[in-house]
């Protein structure tokens, strides 16, 4: 495993960060100026982007630290505004490498298309004609992509299911499963759809009406598993056993009622969305299949597991569905997400989403533990008592100076800020 040099990232300056990211991971002055902000995308690159441009929208950019994915160390991107995000994830990742760090692994990038077939004079016989015409639809299906079936992608199947009763009445749902190899898929997905209903409507005799892709990827899913060893769990006054427990009970909460389960995942796509933005893949898309995933079983539930491992230690999983891509979309066009892509070194899509799903779990690691002992205000106070010294208007190392006096006043305000600033200027 090759070792990322061991640095106090957060001691560094600004300046300092960008020079000891190039030199680890040897990115080109384009690429770091794309990470620091000081390139980037522009305006007029936007306007070909989405409609109506008028700017651009920042957000924080940081790099989570201690990541071992697979036994490859990697360096992290993860935009987000939220604070203790990037510094839980890397303090988890921390713990976890004592255990091998993270392992992880994904099903092939099979995305499903979805179909609807409406006005049928006989929709069960409709199904078994279309299941018999399974070969020509799926050659049908494989023109679309010429670069995707080099690839070794393409169309994989067809399924067909009959809603017996709707508001419609009946209707007919088929499934296309597309290999969509390193792209999000969206695309490909969309245009095989359209591609395919004229033959689906001269084979049933009824009409196609919606032609989509389906977010909820379960069959394109990512899963990660870490152990944190029993050396590593206990600190301050909260023994290793009570570490281990609390966060065992505190996920039995989630995995059996929904309002704790949503804040639960929550915290874990505060992991997973902040790596998705920053390497220009579609949040909402994630945002989507994981939450309709968590639901899969008729009841939403925690995405992950946390259990007593053999040694005494804590075991981790998470499994969520992850269609993200590695070509195609913002992925290729903003130099950002580019430059994230080159950062991690990352390959592939399923690499990529190796990665994610890492950070998702360790996410969650770090949210459960604050939980689970101290609480959460205390982690979160010194980060939030800074947006609020900014806010109040402090600039430069003013700013830790009354993100300090706030905490230690335990009165983080924004009126308490700017009173304090004005006494200090007078
Ligand atoms: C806050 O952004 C996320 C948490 O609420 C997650 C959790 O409760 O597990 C801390």
């Amino acid at each position: 495993m090759a070792e990322t040099a061991r640095v106090k990232f957060y001691n560094l300056s600004l300046e300092e960060r960008a020079r000891w990211l190039a030199e680890q991971r040897g990115l080109a002055a384009d690429e770091i100026a794309a990470l620091t902000g000081e390139s980037g995308l522009t305006p007029e690159q936007a306007d070909h982007m989405i409609e109506n441009v008028i700017g651009l929208h920042a957000l924080p950019l940081g790099i989570a630290q201690n990541f071992v994915v697979n036994g490859r160390e990697v360096l992290v991107p993860m935009a987000i505004e939220e604070p203790s995000v990037v510094a839980g994830a890397s303090f988890m990742a921390r713990l976890a490498r004592a255990g091998g760090g993270f392992f992880a692994h994904t099903t092939p990038p099979e995305m499903i298309g979805q179909m609807q077939i409406i006005q049928l004079e006989n929709p069960a016989e409709a199904r078994l004609k279309i299941l018999e015409r399974q070969a020509d639809l799926l050659l049908e299906a494989g023109k679309i992509d010429a670069v995707l079936a080099r690839l070794g992608g393409g169309p994989r199947g067809i399924e067909v299911r009959l809603i017996e009763q709707s508001a419609i009445g009946p209707f007919l749902v088929l499934h296309l499963i597309y290999d969509v190899r390193d792209a999000m898929g969206a695309n490909a997905i969309n245009t095989a759809m359209e591609r395919l209903s004229p033959l689906v409507e001269e084979i049933t005799g009824g009409k196609v009406h919606l032609r989509i892709l389906s977010n909820l990827a379960d069959r394109r899913l990512a899963r990660a598993r870490c152990t944190i060893p029993f050396s590593e769990l206990a600190f301050n006054d909260f023994s290793a056993d009570a570490v281990r427990d609390g966060i065992i009970a505190a996920w039995a909460f989630a995995a059996s009622d929904p309002y704790r389960a949503a804040t639960h995942n929550k915290g874990i796509m505060n992991g997973v969305d902040a790596v998705v933005i920053a390497t220009g893949n579609d949040w909402r898309a994630v945002e989507a299949g994981a939450h309709a995933y968590a639901a899969r079983g008729g009841k939403y539930i925690s995405l992950s597991t946390w259990s007593k491992g053999a040694d005494g230690g804590l075991v981790g999983t998470l499994e969520m569905p992850m269609a993200v891509g590695t070509v195609g979309g913002a992925t290729r066009v903003h130099p950002t997400a580019k430059a994230a892509l080159k950062l991690m070194g990352v390959q592939s899509a399923s690499q990529l989403a190796e990665i994610i799903v890492s950070v998702g779990l360790a996410q969650n690691l770090a949210a459960l533990r604050a939980l689970a002992t101290e609480g959460i205000q205390r982690g979160h106070m010194g980060l939030h008592a800074r947006q609020v010294a900014i806010a109040a208007g402090a600039q430069g190392e003013m700013v830790n100076r009354l993100a300090d006096q706030l905490v230690a006043e335990r009165n983080v305000r924004i009126d308490r800020a700017e009173e304090i600033l004005h006494e200090w200027s007078n």
